[in-house]
């Protein structure tokens, strides 16, 4: 029942049998959240940090629902207003926390790799809820996920990830999950948006995007990481949103029905207008939606419980 890994450092880790076995769980614990009590006390003895480096909306407010849906007692650490900035190390932060008898940490960090030091350096699980431009792992589980829920399997679907691909973790994790799970996987958009020698992934690679989506069943549109990007690598979002970003006129000139994905936060009339984001073809509530499910999932696998329950 219990994962291969101690910690979701990353979705390169997991075999194809952990997805599977995150799936059956996060659709019994659907099953929990659509009951008038949405909550198990499953992990009643169980302490849960989330130390979060970097912003948050979706990731941060979902893992803490998991976590008290699942009964645990939660703790909200947030670097800004904290003693990092009088220069605590992380290392020391988190052994801090963990000395308050802390259990498991969901840890995001603007640094690739930061929840795989922690991991080595302090004795908790530890669930990475995004490093860097490395791993966004329960990102890319609820989009797989919910993938599958919209079209039944994944094995053999054509899904495209669209965007900036350079500086997403979503990407990676994407590229990862689906590949295990036996999807056929593109990559579209700008020549300078798209990492040397991605194909080594087993992904296609394709700069027009028009041409991406007439190939695809899913496109899995991302953000334009200008927090990430140090120099210009497009002229302005007018001209990215004018090539490259999906609007109603360019969906209902493929003759087709595609599914819209998004991992959030949108910038609207940029990657995609809002006449797309809010429509039929749209999944991107879902994932919000299919992302309690899927975290609570990934709680409960690690948090020891499961050998013990069977
Ligand atoms: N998808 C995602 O990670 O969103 P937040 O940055 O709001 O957590």
């Amino acid at each position: 029942m219990s994962l291969s890994v101690k910690h979701l450092l990353g979705i390169k880790e997991l075999t194809s049998q952990d997805i599977e076995q995150i799936f059956q769980t996060a659709d019994n614990f659907k099953q929990v959240l659509q009951r008038p009590i949405k909550k198990v006390p499953t992990l009643r003895d169980t302490t849960i940090a989330n130390v979060f480096f970097e912003n948050s909306t979706r990731t941060r407010i979902s893992f803490e629902l998991a976590e008290r849906r699942l009964s645990a007692d939660v703790v909200n650490f947030a670097s800004s207003g904290s003693s990092v900035s009088k220069g605590e190390t992380l290392i020391d932060t988190v052994n801090n926390i963990l000395a308050m008898k802390v259990d498991m940490v969901v840890m995001r960090h603007s640094a690739s790799g930061a929840p795989w030091f922690l991991s080595q350096n302090v004795d908790a699980r530890i669930i990475n809820a995004g490093d860097g431009i490395n791993e966004h792992p329960t990102q890319a589980l609820l989009d797989a996920y919910s993938i599958r829920e919209r079209l039944g399997s994944i094995k053999g679907r054509r899904i495209c990830i669209i965007g900036d691909i350079m500086h997403s973790r979503v990407a990676l994790s994407n590229i990862y999950c689906l590949g295990k799970l036996g999807a056929e996987v593109m990559v579209a958009g700008p020549p300078t948006l798209i990492p040397k020698h991605i194909e080594d992934l087993g992904v296609k690679v394709e700069y027009d995007v028009k041409k991406a989506l007439q190939w695809c069943e899913v496109a899995n549109v991302l953000r334009i990481q200008l927090e990430r990007q140090h120099k210009p690598l497009f002229s302005t979002l007018r001209e990215y949103a004018l090539y490259y970003g999906i609007n109603k006129q360019t969906l209902d000139s493929l003759g087709k029905e595609i599914v819209i994905m998004h991992p959030g936060p949108i910038n609207r009339g940029v990657e995609l207008n809002s006449d797309v984001a809010n429509s039929k073809q749209s999944i991107i509530l879902d994932q919000v939606e299919n992302g309690v499910a899927i975290r609570m999932a990934v709680i409960y696998l690690l948090s020891g419980k499961v050998d013990l329950e069977d």
